[in-house]
Parts: structure tokens; C-alpha cells; sequence
């Protein structure tokens, strides 16, 4: 089944907190794990509140086998499995075949991946079979995105989309991404909830199913998920009244 892949031009736009939201949202559609495929910046654990003692790292290094640095978590009414990652400069030879092995045990399999361009972002999106590509609604992440999109056209990986995070209603930037790098697959908010459930460690899309953001993340899976779904963007006064 799919392997996903977030990733992005520029650093801190919101990839790992989409990974997190939208695996809790996919698992509503079948059985999810999350890979903290960022190994230069891991921290998918945190947004989960989870304190690995074994990561990817030691299934790389054939330390453990790959069941033991899974971790199976229930959140709220939310079932999902997470990979998680240390930062530590190993081989990643074995990468794709330890990803592949979990798209025959999972419905959907989500990829945390570094920002940019450098190996250790390219990799992880090679092994994907889709990716999405966040930006912030501002020119510079943009921008960057669209380097990205053009390394992954000459891959035989498909693109689904970008992903608009942090969105206060900045029409421009709907309009940039879709003449610039192409369709847009999800709108997700600036949004307070999220900003503490990274601080308190909670994930909004489990705790708060009923919030406006929460909803977002919903289109967005059944996107991923293969439905034709296009967010609607709007403007900054249906931002501000949660339209
Ligand atoms: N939709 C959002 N609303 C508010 N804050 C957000 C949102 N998405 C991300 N953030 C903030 O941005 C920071 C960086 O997000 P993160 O997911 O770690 O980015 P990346 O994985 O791309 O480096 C988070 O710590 C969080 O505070
Ligand atoms: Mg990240």
C-alpha cells in the first residue's frame, strides 16, 4: 500500500506536524505507521511525547529487528504505529528495504522527511510512491518548493500536491503555488492548538477531532487515502470567524 512522503524546500514549515496529524486522521481509513524519516533533525517523537529507547538507527545497524523499534500508540479513539529516529550520521543502505517491508504490513505508510535537497532528503523521497510538498504561505518557502518539485518530476514518484500550513487566509499564495508548482492537496490553519500540542505534547487531530484544523487534516487523509477532494481556500475574514 502507499508509501507517502512529506517533504519541503525550506526547514520548519510543518512537516513533521502534518506527518503526525494526518497519520492519527489516515488511521480513520486503515492500519497507519509513521516513519521519522528525518535523520538529521529527528522529532517526530516528540510531537507523539514518546521517549525512544531504540530508533530506525538500530534497525539500520541490524541492532534489532524492525518490530522492536516500533511502537504501537492509542490516542484518544486513535490507533497508530510509529518509527522513530535518533540523529546519528549511519549508512542508510538498508532504508528502502526496511520502509518497503512496512508497506506489506501497513494500509499507509507516512515519511517524515528532511527539508531540502541534500541525500538525505532525495533518498527517503525515492522510496516513495507519493509525495506532498509543504510551504508556509510566504515567498521564500515557495520558492524553495518549487526546487523540490523539479528534483522529484525526474523521479518515478508520484506528486499529489502541496500542502499550505499555517494559512490565514492568504489568497496570493494559493495562486502562486498553483502557478508555480501545481495543485493543492490540503489547507491546514495557523493554528494555537497546534503550537501547545507541541509544547504539551498532545496531537491536536486526536484530542480535538471537532476543531476547524482537525477538519482540515480530514480532507487532506481522504485525499491521501485516493479520494478527489480539493480544499477550498479562503479568505482572511473566514479565517479569522472560522468560517
Ligand atoms: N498549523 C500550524 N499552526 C501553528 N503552528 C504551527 C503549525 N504547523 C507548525 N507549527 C509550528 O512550527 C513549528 C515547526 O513545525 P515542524 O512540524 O517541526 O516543522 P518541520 O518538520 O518542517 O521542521 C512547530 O514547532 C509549531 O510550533
Ligand atoms: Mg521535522
Amino acid at each position: 500500500m502507499p508509501i507517502v512522503g512529506i517533504c519541503s524546500g525550506k526547514g520548519g514549515v510543518g512537516k513533521t506536524t502534518i506527518s503526525a496529524n494526518l497519520s492519527v486522521t489516515l488511521s480513520l481509513f486503515g492500519k497507519v505507521v509513521v516513519v521519522d524519516g528525518d535523520v538529521i533533525l529527528p522529532n517526530l517523537h516528540t510531537i507523539f511525547a514518546l521517549e525512544p529507547s531504540v530508533t530506525l538507527q538500530d534497525v539500520l545497524e541490524d541492532k534489532v529487528s524492525l518490530k522492536d523499534a516500533v511502537y504501537a500508540l492509542k490516542i484518544g479513539d486513535f490507533s497508530i504505529d510509529i518509527l522513530p529516529s535518533r540523529s546519528e550520521d549511519i549508512a542508510m543502505d538498508k532504508f528502502i528495504e526496511i520502509v518497503y517491508s512496512l508497506r506489506d504490513v501497513y494500509d499507509f505508510v507516512v515519511l517524515d522527511i528532511a527539508a531540502g535537497l541534500n541525500k538525505y532528503a532525495v533518498m527517503p523521497m525515492m522510496t516513495c510512491d507519493k509525495v506532498y510538498i509543504v510551504v508556509n504561505p510566504e515567498e521564500t518557502s515557495i520558492v524553495d518548493a518549487c526546487k523540490v518539485k523539479k528534483v522529484i518530476d525526474k523521479m518515478d514518484v508520484k506528486f499529489d500536491g502541496v500542502v499550505i500550513n499555517r494559512y490565514k487566509g492568504e489568497k496570493w499564495a494559493v495562486a502562486m503555488v498553483e502557478k508555480r508548482i501545481g495543485n493543492i492537496a490540503g489547507i491546514i490553519r495557523e493554528s494555537k492548538a497546534i503550537k501547545r500540542g507541541w509544547e504539551e505534547g498532545f496531537i491536536v487531530t486526536a484530542v480535538k477531532p471537532e476543531a476547524k484544523v482537525s477538519e482540515e487534516f480530514y480532507v487532506l487523509a481522504r485525499r491521501v487515502a485516493g479520494e478527489n477532494v480539493y480544499p477550498k481556500p479562503y479568505g482572511k475574514i473566514k479565517y479569522i470567524l472560522r468560517w
